[in-house]
């Protein structure tokens, strides 16, 4: 698949059919999430594969009831090890890191999509309550949640035009 047709196709599902996904499909998104830019290199960025429904269960609750997570056979976690970033300060902590996690989290998204998988991006959760659920310690962040299944909708979406967002030589420069 071209990566344009990804890149312009992909949109967020948030309704899945009841159908497993399977485990080397898993395997091949995780694996380009890997690829993904890496400030300095260091690879900050983790990922915890949750398929257990008590689990989603408890993660649909921390995320105030975004009823899909439980829905979708597979979410994946996508964490920031900040012992990793911290190498470079607090802009490490602060910025690399949820640049970072972006980057893998769309690799991924575009590879599911690549693979006839849908995917949605989470983004509000109760960081607190996710960290109790999946046991994750002080240093690791949990940045987004990534719910993964075969889609059970075609949503489409919308952009904003690009002369309403891109600039010439400062901001808001013609
Ligand atoms: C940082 C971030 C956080 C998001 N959080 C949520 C979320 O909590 N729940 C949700 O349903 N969608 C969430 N989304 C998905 C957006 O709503 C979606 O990407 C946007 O509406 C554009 O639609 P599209 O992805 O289909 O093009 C999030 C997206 C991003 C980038």
């Amino acid at each position: 698949m071209e990566v344009e047709e990804a890149i312009k196709n992909r949109r967020s599902v948030r309704s899945y059919l009841d159908k497993p996904v399977e485990d080397e499909k898993i395997a091949q998104i995780l694996e380009a999430a890997r690829w993904a830019p890496s400030a300095g290199n260091l690879q900050c960025v983790e990922y915890i594969v949750v398929k257990n429904p008590e689990t989603k269960k408890a993660l649909c609750k921390a995320s105030y009831g975004q009823e899909y997570i439980k829905e979708a056979p597979v979410c994946v976690i996508v964490c920031c090890n900040m012992d990793k970033i911290s190498h470079y300060g607090q802009r490490g902590v602060d910025v690399y890191s949820i640049q970072e996690s972006g980057a893998a989290v769309e690799n991924m998204m575009l590879e599911a999509y690549a693979l006839g998988l849908g995917t949605c991006w989470i983004g509000a959760f109760n960081e607190g309550e996710v960290r109790k659920i999946l046991n994750i310690p002080k240093h690791v962040r949990p940045v987004a949640i990534i719910t993964l299944g075969y889609p059970n909708e075609k949503p489409i979406s919308t952009r904003r035009e690009l002369k309403d967002i891109v600039f010439f030589e400062t901001y808001k420069g013609k």
